[in-house]
């Protein structure tokens, strides 16, 4: 099979320094915030241009501890796409905050800019009070960050960035981290940048965001040990974590590159006028960290078929995501945007996400896009 994602072609290459690194930790024994995480942060800060960074459990607790800092309260909105992952959204409902779904553009994935005045005017009209705007770099990309930074000042709103897919994504020589109040990344293995388990950060360049969120990840810890400013949970990094991912952060760019020149072969041997693919695009002056390489098929093709064709020949595909997230139990009681989610359901019925990693051979980009065309002409 090839792989979806090859974590071991990465970690050959690095293996002994991140031994190296796990031994180092299990010498000193400081498992939880041992020097390594805070090196980490430093490192992030450096990387992206934020202010402050500040590592966490998890992509999802890294949302959380956002909303935290940026002061959410139960009842009040925040604007999220309905074409992402649940945690976007999920961790709105656990502050007693609203999601408002609003739709995305067809060609990027990302949260569609004109439909911003429908989805505040949706929440007036049945009196939320909405207070920020969640972008999700979806698959890789930044979203339409000056348009939307525009819109949100304009509004009195606050925009967080979920960049848990989008670390490392450029828009306008600015790295993702550093394009609005606050952003959150997830370190899951799968990631671009992602650890041995699971971890998250939080970078903002307002120092009020950072203190809240650094003390709610302890617990909501004051100034001293047992002393405690808030409601807080334990969302703290793990030091191996920590360590694993300087290690990882020092092929970054390397594999950021390496990415690009993937994405480019797909592009090149996938694009055929007359088959109806549609490429993932990435805008002009963005750089998308190809979390996934996802394309749409014509709508004629029976995408379970393709699904299973592509696995006997040992190609692995995933679906993110079939199901838009207003349409889910637990979230079909929040209001959608009016001007509907089209584009969501779109999506949701066509996209195709391929395998993608830095070390992904230009032959098996030709393989898999070869089988792809061949169902596609014969279907
Ligand atoms: C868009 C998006 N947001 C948030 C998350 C949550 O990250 P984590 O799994 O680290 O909690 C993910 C992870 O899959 C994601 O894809």
């Amino acid at each position: 099979m090839i792989p979806f994602i090859d974590l071991h072609a990465q970690q050959k290459l690095i293996r002994d320094k991140i031994d190296r690194r796990i031994n180092e930790v299990l010498k000193h024994g400081q498992y939880i915030l041992g020097p390594e995480v805070r090196e980490l942060e430093d490192r992030l800060c450096s990387f992206t241009g934020s202010k402050y960074v500040l590592c966490c459990s998890s992509g999802t607790d890294a949302l959380l501890l956002s909303l935290l800092g940026l002061k959410i309260k139960p009842g009040e909105g925040v604007i999220v796409p309905a074409f992402t992952f649940a945690s976007s959204a999920e961790v709105m409902p656990l502050l007693g905050a609203i999601p408002i779904f609003i739709d995305v553009k067809r060609d990027t994935f990302n949260i569609d800019p004109t439909k911003l005045s429908d989805s505040l005017q949706t929440a007036k009209d049945i009196g939320i009070n909405v207070k920020g705007i969640m972008t999700v770099g979806l698959f890789g990309q930044p979203a339409e960050m000056d348009f939307i930074n525009e819109f949100a000042k304009n509004n009195n709103l606050w925009v967080l960035d979920d960049a848990a897919q989008s670390f490392g994504g450029i828009y306008k020589n600015k790295i993702v981290g550093n394009l609005s109040e606050a952003a959150a990344t997830s370190f899951f293995p799968a990631k671009p940048l992602g650890c041995y388990g699971d971890g998250g950060a939080v970078f903002t360049n307002d120092r009020e965001i950072y203190e809240i969120a650094k003390s709610s990840h302890i617990h909501g810890m004051g100034k001293k040990r047992y002393e405690y400013d808030r409601i807080g949970m334990n969302a703290r990094m793990s030091t191996i974590q920590a360590a694993i991912l300087l290690e990882k952060l020092e092929i970054f760019p390397e594999e950021f590159k390496k990415r690009q020149i993937v994405a480019h072969n797909y592009n090149k041997n996938l694009n055929s006028l007359d088959l109806g693919i549609e490429l993932p695009k990435v805008n002009k002056n963005f750089k998308s960290s190809w979390a996934q390489y996802t394309i749409l098929l014509p709508e004629n093709i029976n995408r379970d078929k393709l699904q299973e064709h592509l696995k006997s020949k040992k190609i692995p595909t995933a679906v993110y995501y079939p199901i838009p997230l207003n349409e889910h139990k637990p979230y079909n009681k929040y209001p959608v945007s009016k001007g509907g989610l089209d584009v969501t359901y779109y999506l949701s019925k066509n996209v195709l996400s391929l395998p993608m990693h830095p070390y992904l051979k230009e032959d098996d980009i030709i393989y898999i896009s070869d089988n792809i065309k061949n169902f596609i002409k014969n279907n």
